[in-house]
């Protein structure tokens, strides 16, 4: 039964419903988000969870985004950090850095949260130009197009025991279909040979049923920088 797509919807309201904390300002945020026409591609909320568990479990403290949208998943995760955490987003669209401030603020988030307006690959490089501090997290799921810089950048960002996290990291499974040739299946096959030969990490890919279909998350862990 639960095969087939219609009961993923089911199952996800069902995961959401015995175990996930009731937030409404989670769920204001996705309203809002449609309202402003923003497309509704954030994560679920038990991904949503989820982000929030390895971000607790590592004790993350200071937590990248790479894409931000209406600020669903940085909602998510910024729960988890402590009083004095931050979480720093990386937007392009002005539009949606807005949205997501409003969200986010309405979450009581304001002071951990930062949402950065700019191509994330340049945020990032002037960051590292800059020294800055390294992260105990980066989420990475902006452009799929960029998803290999941005893994090359994290690994400037990140220390030892870090969390590098990368959503729709199967493509609905087109990345082992040998006829799509898209951009984004390109770039999620180079993401993926980059996790796997690089010996500073050690990698999975889950794949992942639910509201948003199928598709995985990549989780991977700094082992040595
Ligand atoms: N993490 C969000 C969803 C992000 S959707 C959540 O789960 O709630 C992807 C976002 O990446 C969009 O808002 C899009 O505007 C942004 N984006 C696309 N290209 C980008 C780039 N080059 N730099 C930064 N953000 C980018
Ligand atoms: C889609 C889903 C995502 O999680 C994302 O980051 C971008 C696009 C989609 O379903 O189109
Ligand atoms: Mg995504």
């Amino acid at each position: 039964m639960t095969d087939h797509p219609g009961e993923w919807h089911a199952v996800d309201a069902w995961i959401s419903e015995l175990l996930l904390p009731d937030d409404p300002a989670l769920e204001a945020a996705l309203v809002a988000s449609a309202e402003a026409g923003l497309p509704s591609i954030a994560v679920s909320a038990p991904q949503g969870q989820l982000l929030a568990i390895l971000a607790a479990s590592v004790g993350a403290r200071r937590i990248l985004e790479i894409g931000c949208l209406g600020g669903y998943s940085a909602i998510w995760m910024a729960r988890a950090l402590p009083t004095d955490g931050i979480l720093l987003s990386l937007e392009l669209d002005e539009k949606n850095a807005e949205v997501a401030r409003k969200n986010i603020a309405n979450a009581g988030l304001a002071k951990r949260v930062e949402v950065r307006v700019g191509a994330a690959a340049d945020s990032m490089r002037s960051m590292i130009a800059k020294g800055e501090e390294p992260f105990d997290l980066i989420f990475i799921d902006a452009d799929k197009g960029g998803y290999p810089e941005y893994l090359t950048l994290a690994m400037q960002l990140v220390r030892t025991g870090s969390l590098i996290i990368g959503d729709n990291a199967t493509q609905r499974g087109a990345v082992v279909d040998s006829t799509s040739h898209g951009t984004d299946v390109v770039a999620i096959r180079r993401f993926t040979e980059l996790l796997g030969a690089d010996p500073r990490l050690e990698a999975t890919i889950i794949q992942t049923v639910g509201t948003k279909g199928l598709d995985g998350l990549a989780i991977a862990r700094v082992t040595r920088t």
